[in-house]
């Protein structure tokens, strides 16, 4: 699976560590920065790594910030993002299930790294429901056009 990956420099050693078990796992990952724990700006990752996830089908997102909401405000600015914040692996479940979910978002201050790892495997193992009307209907829903 292809897996572009990005921190700020809150999330950095939480991305750092992330990367290496989903390296292990055989994934396919690109890290887009932050390379070191130098402030950074987390919208200037959060778009770079949306873009490239939009642009690559089947690809998947991985963001980490202090919190993980600055990212996912970040990475939703992208009409074609669905970018989930999640604190547990239920929510990294049903942000797949039912919100066909492409961008996945922790905060590194909330919760531990190897909570973190639990969560990315859940989210990057489990598939939407594409064959239930209802959540397809309401994933398409939630872009407008204003
Ligand atoms: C950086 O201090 C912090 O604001 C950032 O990592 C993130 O939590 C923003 O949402």
């Amino acid at each position: 699976m292809r897996i572009y990956l990005g921190s700020d420099h809150a999330g950095y050693a939480f991305k750092e560590n992330l990367q290496k078990h989903l390296k292990g796992q055989g994934h396919s990952v690109v890290d887009l920065g932050a390379f070191n724990e130098d402030d950074v700006d987390y919208p200037d990752i959060a778009h770079e790594v949306t873009d490239k996830v939009v642009e690559n089908p089947g690809a998947y997102g991985i963001l980490i910030c202090g919190t993980g909401i600055g990212m996912s405000m970040a990475s939703n600015d992208n009409k074609r993002a669905r970018a989930a914040l999640c604190t547990d692996e239920h929510m990294a479940e049903m942000a797949r299930k039912h919100n066909n979910a492409n961008m996945l978002c922790m905060g590194a201050r909330v919760i531990d790294s190897g909570l973190g790892i639990k969560i990315a495997d859940k989210f990057l193992n489990t598939e939407f429901e594409s064959h239930e009307e209802r959540h397809v209907r309401r994933v398409n829903k939630i872009k407008r056009n204003v």
